[in-house]
C-alpha cells in the first residue's frame, strides 16, 4: 500500500513533526539531567500515551496531568506515578482516592485549609492516605498559598502532622514567564522561581518539615534556568510542541515548533489583499498570542512565509493577510498552508486526531485521551 501523504488529509488537520517532537523531547530530558533535576512532564499538551512515553520511558517514569480524566486514561496506559497538578475540588476525592488505590503514587495539590479538612475527614472515615503536595504561589497569582505568610507555613505543618494525608512536597508554576520578552528576563522568573521554593523548603525544614519534594515548573523557565539549585523536580509540558508564543518570547526557535495545522485555501481577495482558509477558532482556539512582544502576532504563523500574518479568525474561517502584496500564485483555491499555533495545547485540545508526519509523509496517527 502506498504510504500517506501530507497532501492526502482532509483539512483542518493537526500534524505533528515526529524528528521536531523527538529533538525537543530530547533537549529537555538533557537540561534536566545537566541541572540534576528529575523530569516529571506534564502531559495536558498532548494527552496521548505515544508522546507521554517519549518524555517519560522506563519503569519509573513520572508524570503531571491536568485532569482526573488524563491521570485515569495514563494509569491504564501503565504509569504508576502521577501528579494531579490542579487544585483539588473537594467533591472529586472519592474519584481521587481510587486513583490513589488503584497506582502506586498519586500527588494531589491543595492550597486551602479547606480541601485539607475534607481530605482528612474522607481519609479518616475510609482508612485512607492521601500523598499531597501544597501549592506555592511564585510569583503567577493564579493559585498557591503565599510563601511570605505564616499561615502558610501552618497548613504546611499541618498537612504534615496529618494521619491520614501525607505530605509529599510544595509544588509552583512560574505561568508568569509567560509575560517575559527574550531569554534573560525568562531566566530572571526561573530564578525567582527557585529562591522562593528553595526558600520556603528551608522554612519547611527549620520547623523540622523535611525532607520534602521541591516541584518546578514552565516550558519557557525550564528552557532557560541556569540552576536548580534546591529544587527536585520540573514540570514543563509545552516544549513538545512548543508553538508561536514560545518562539515569540524567545521559549523556542521557529524551527522548533513541532505542531502545525493544516489548512486549504477556499477563498482570495485581491480587493482586501486577503486569502481564506478553511481553519477558524475550532482549529486554531481564540488565543490572542504574545500581544505584549507584537501587538500584530495574530493567530498563528505560517511556515515558510514569515511575511504573511494571520489575522482574523470566525468559527471555521482564517483570513491571512500580508503588508506586500500576497502571494496568491503560490496559494491557489484548495491549495495548502501549514500554520504554527498561537497556543499548541488549546490547538491541539481541539482535534480528535493527531497525523505524525516525516518530510511529507504521514508515518502515524495518534489519538488523544479527552474530557474532565
Ligand atoms: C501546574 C502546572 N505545572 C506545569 C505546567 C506546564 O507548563 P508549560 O505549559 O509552560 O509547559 C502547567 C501549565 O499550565 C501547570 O499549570
Amino acid at each position: 500500500m502506498q504510504a500517506k501523504m501530507i497532501s492526502d488529509l482532509k483539512t483542518p488537520a493537526f500534524l505533528v513533526d515526529l524528528p521536531i517532537l523527538q529533538r525537543n523531547i530530547g533537549e529537555m530530558a538533557k537540561r534536566a539531567q545537566r541541572l540534576g533535576v528529575r523530569l516529571r512532564p506534564h502531559v495536558k499538551t498532548h494527552k496521548t500515551a505515544e508522546i507521554a512515553r517519549l518524555q517519560a520511558p522506563g519503569p519509573d517514569a513520572a508524570i503531571t496531568v491536568s485532569t482526573l480524566a488524563e491521570a485515569r486514561f495514563y494509569k491504564d496506559k501503565g504509569f504508576q506515578d502521577i501528579t494531579y497538578a490542579c487544585p483539588l475540588d473537594p467533591n472529586k476525592i472519592p474519584e481521587a482516592a481510587q486513583l490513589g488505590r488503584d497506582m502506586r503514587n498519586f500527588n494531589l495539590l491543595l492550597d486551602h485549609p479547606d480541601t485539607f479538612a475534607a481530605l482528612e475527614s474522607y481519609g479518616r472515615g475510609n482508612k485512607i492516605r492521601f500523598a499531597v503536595f501544597l501549592k506555592v504561589d511564585c510569583g503567577y497569582h493564579r493559585a498557591g498559598v503565599d510563601p511570605e505568610k505564616s499561615e502558610s507555613y501552618l497548613l504546611a505543618e499541618q498537612i504534615h502532622n496529618s494521619r491520614y494525608v501525607e505530605f509529599r512536597g510544595i509544588l509552583t508554576h512560574a505561568g508568569h514567564s509567560y509575560h517575559c520578552r527574550g531569554a534573560e528576563a525568562i531566566a530572571a522568573v526561573a530564578r525567582q522561581e527557585r529562591e522562593i521554593m528553595a526558600g520556603f523548603a528551608e522554612g519547611l525544614k527549620k520547623r523540622g518539615i523535611e525532607p520534602i519534594v521541591v516541584s518546578v515548573g514552565s516550558t519557557p523557565t525550564a528552557v532557560h534556568a541556569r540552576s536548580w539549585e534546591g529544587v527536585s523536580e520540573i514540570r514543563p509540558g509545552n516544549y513538545v510542541f512548543f508553538d508561536k508564543f514560545m518562539a515569540d518570547i524567545g521559549a523556542c526557535a521557529f524551527e522548533d515548533c513541532a505542531a502545525t495545522v493544516l489548512v486549504s485555501v477556499v477563498g482570495h481577495y485581491p480587493e482586501r489583499n486577503q486569502i481564506l482558509v478553511d481553519g477558524g477558532a475550532l482549529a486554531f482556539s481564540k488565543d490572542p498570542g504574545a500581544v505584549h512582544v507584537d501587538p500584530e502576532a495574530g493567530f498563528g504563523a505560517v511556515t515558510g512565509h514569515p511575511d504573511l500574518r494571520f489575522k482574523s479568525i470566525s468559527q471555521e474561517l482564517g483570513v491571512i493577510t500580508s503588508a506586500s502584496r500576497m502571494p496568491f500564485e503560490s496559494f491557489p483555491i484548495g491549495g495548502r498552508m501549514r500554520i504554527v499555533p498561537n497556543h499548541s495545547c488549546l490547538a491541539a485540545a481541539l482535534f480528535p486526531v493527531y497525523h505524525v508526519v516525516e518530510g511529507s509523509r504521514v508515518v502515524d496517527a495518534w489519538v488523544p485521551h479527552r474530557g474532565w
